[in-house]
């Protein structure tokens, strides 16, 4: 299960969408049913029913806050514990689960973690903009025709900000490029990924882009005393599918009333990449020494690197 993105934890929904009814995400390659139970505790399962494998989601959540199975009605707690075998009250549930996988709360996020019916390892780690009380969040999201490592390295990646943006985020620095312009990226490893800042000609000032294994990304713009990042979170769905979440926090302008005005320019950001991003060639990324690289490539290979000698051989 979970091929090439294995025992890792990824923030996966919205909290809010998960209201009274199950809701199924595809999550690299798994049926996983989302829904609140017992207490409000938001449960994940993998979304086959452990009697006769079908989904889970199409059942519904009961008033002592189960999963019904819609089959024949076994009933699962938010942990996947069985608590309820109709029609044979010899069976012993305890040995009837369904398959849990760990969840956390974050912010105004679920996240999952790969690793069918175990512990988390670790914890999960999210860039402050996501958690941090006192800013307003904007979030929307897309689904990708694409490998989701390809949607993941144009998320890191400076480079194509002054020609797919070059109205949007990547305007001023396609103002002050000239032909004979030169860009380094400097790539700064951090306990839970990397930074990498770009430099024009020597400057400072293109914002900085933060790096969380493996699969989010935070972009500081830079606006003085103001909080404001745009932040991308990068799921692999189904078979060839991501499911790409923008995320904007800012400390400024606060009101709801301007949330409009911010989901704006997350989608059409998200927007001018889709179809660039998209006509990559299919599958994963190659390992660093394949396609040609140059310097400005600094930040994707990194991320090559680490998927190549990480991610991609695991599973759960
Ligand atoms: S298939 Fe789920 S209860 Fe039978
Ligand atoms: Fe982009």
């Amino acid at each position: 299960m979970f091929h090439g993105f294995a025992n890792i934890w990824t923030p996966v929904i919205e909290t809010r969408q998960i209201g009274r009814d199950p809701v199924r995400v595809d999550l690299a390659g798994e049926g996983v049913v989302l829904f609140r139970g017992e207490g409000g505790r938001i449960g994940a399962l993998i979304d086959r029913c452990p009697h006769r494998g079908v989904k889970l989601s199409l059942g519904k959540v009961t008033a002592d806050g189960c999963l019904e199975c819609p089959f024949h009605g076994w009933r699962f707690a938010p942990d996947g514990s069985n608590r309820r075998v109709p029609l044979n009250p010899e069976a012993k549930i305890e040995q009837l689960g369904a398959t849990a996988l760990p969840t956390r709360i974050m912010g105004d996020m679920v996240w999952v973690y790969t690793a069918p019916g175990r512990e988390a390892l670790a914890e999960p780690i999210a860039p402050d903009g996501l958690v941090a009380p006192g800013l307003s969040r904007t979030y929307v999201t897309r689904l990708w025709d694409c490998h989701w490592t390809r949607a993941m390295e144009n998320m890191l990646d400076s480079p194509h900000l002054p020609f797919v943006h070059r109205k949007t985020i990547g305007k001023s620095l396609l103002r002050r490029m000239t032909p004979q312009s030169s860009m380094d990226i400097v790539w700064e490893d951090t306990p839970w990924g990397g930074r990498a800042s770009a430099h024009l000609d020597g400057l400072d000032g293109g914002g900085v882009l933060e790096f969380f294994r493996p699969n989010v990304m935070a972009l500081t713009i830079p606006i003085p005393n103001r909080h404001f990042r745009i932040h991308a979170l990068v799921m692999p769905a189904g078979e060839g599918k991501t499911q790409l979440t923008v995320v904007t926090s800012r400390g400024f302008l606060r009101a709801g009333v301007f949330d409009p005005m911010f989901r704006l320019s997350s989608a059409k950001i998200a927007d001018e990449d889709k179809a660039v991003v998209e006509s990559s060639p299919k599958g994963a990324v190659p390992p660093s020494g394949d396609e040609r690289s140059v310097k400005t490539d600094r930040a994707t290979l990194q991320f090559r690197k680490y998927y190549h000698d990480v991610l991609a051989a695991s599973a759960a």
